[in-house]
């Protein structure tokens, strides 16, 4: 089995597993969906899920233009019958005009400038991805009269730093601390204003810290892709601050599992919900688990908090989302770790020659690298 078979493998039985009910199949059957960013980390996961959904009477169209992981790779756009791929961005017009020329039912907006340190390097690019592509994909989406947009949200866009645990969704903080903490926000009030002005139904998904298959380690990339990296590769974990910070790590086709739900139930129209696994993990249990499945010995490094990670810990309530659309976290950390240990291992030679660290570029990691490849 070949590493897109087993993905696509992957993604089928947890379909199954969570007993992805009959009516939603039926309902995505046929379907055209549009995924913006649907060769990201979680998007190349989503768009299997929805081409098995679809079936092949419908398609799913990635528009995505690269940027996230310098190319493309044999499985970030999974090459099965009813997916298209268009090499674009939302916010060039001519790629818009393109994908809503397919008759586009769906729109799950995904693409953004990701994420937080990227977009403190990079404010102005950050506005124009994460806003202005936004605003757009949403106009085309208003005259394309589509049936649903599901817009992937972030929990650490919305709820500040230091509100009560777990979070829930009547919390708002105006204390944001990076540009791409405050474009996400916007991006949830641009679909709020869209659902009342124009009656669109739209869908405001909150994520909570993606991993699993999918994504490759980047300077601007999640802590447990760059912390397996660099313990398959001998090298210290950088932690930064004490390590007992938690978080609400999230398995990748749990997210999936959430969004296909949003996209069927009418109770999640006009909504914003948590996706996350409803449980915390610390930093530095986190770390011990890489080494010690990496076989790693060097020792933890211990390095001062970035000046915009202000979030002691992160815990989502996921009682909302299970009450409006049955969303369900499914697969517990250690599981969800060891399978994305197994797809590191078996792509290890092109996840090497991928990753992304390139000295000097995020004001974060240059010391870092400088001391890794000293
Ligand atoms: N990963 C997480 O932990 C997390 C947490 C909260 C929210 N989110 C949100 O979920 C979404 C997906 O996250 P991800 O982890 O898959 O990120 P990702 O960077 O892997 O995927 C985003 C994709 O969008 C593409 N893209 C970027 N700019 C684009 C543009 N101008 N036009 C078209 N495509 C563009 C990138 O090439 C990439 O493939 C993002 O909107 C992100 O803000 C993610």
């Amino acid at each position: 089995m070949d590493t897109n078979e087993k993905r696509v493998k992957w993604v089928e039985d947890y379909l199954v597993k969570v007993k992805i009910e009959d009516v939603l199949a039926e309902y995505y059957i046929g379907k055209n969906i549009l995924v913006t960013g649907g060769a990201g980390a979680i998007g190349s996961n989503l768009i299997i899920a929805l081409s098995k959904l679809t079936g092949e009477s419908g398609k799913v169209v990635v528009l995505d233009n690269l940027s996230s992981i310098k190319k493309k790779y044999p499985w970030n756009v999974t090459p099965l019958k009813n997916i298209m791929f268009v090499e674009g961005d939302v916010r060039n017009d001519i790629d818009l005009k393109r994908v809503f020329k397919e008759n586009i039912h769906l729109v799950f907006h995904l693409a953004a400038f990701f994420a937080n340190q990227n977009s403190v390097d990079y404010p102005e690019i950050s506005a124009e991805v994460d806003v202005i592509g936004q605003i757009k994909l949403l106009e085309y989406s208003r005259l394309a009269k589509i049936e649903r947009f599901i817009y992937a949200s972030s929990g650490c866009a919305i709820y500040g730093s230091y509100p009560e645990l777990p979070l829930k969704e009547d919390f708002i903080s105006m204390h944001l601390t990076t540009p791409y903490q405050v474009n996400k926000m916007t991006g949830e009030m641009y679909c709020n204003f869209y659902a009342h002005h124009y009656d669109m139904k739209i869908v405001n998904c909150r994520f909570f810290n993606s991993y699993g298959p999918g994504e490759v380690p980047g300077q601007y990339r999640n802590v447990i892709p760059n912390f397996i990296y660099w313990a398959m590769n001998g090298k210290s974990l950088p932690i930064t601050g004490t390590g007992e910070e938690t978080r609400d790590f999230t398995y990748v086709l749990d997210l999936v599992q959430g969004l296909v739900k949003a996209g069927y139930y009418n109770e999640a129209i006009g909504e914003n919900f948590n996706l996350a696994s409803g449980k915390e993990t610390s930093i530095i249990d986190m770390a011990n688990l890489v080494n010690e499945v990496c076989g790693n010995k060097s020792p933890i490094n211990h390095k001062p908090r970035r000046k915009w990670d202000t979030k002691p810990r992160l815990l989502a309530s996921v009682e909302k989302a299970r009450r409006l659309v049955r969303y369900q976290p499914f697969v517990e950390f250690n599981e969800g770790f060891m399978k994305n240990i197994e797809w590191f291992r078996e792509n290890w030679a092109i996840i090497k020659g991928l990753a992304d660290f390139p000295p000097g570029m995020s004001s974060a990691v240059r010391n870092e690298v400088r001391e890794k490849s000293g």
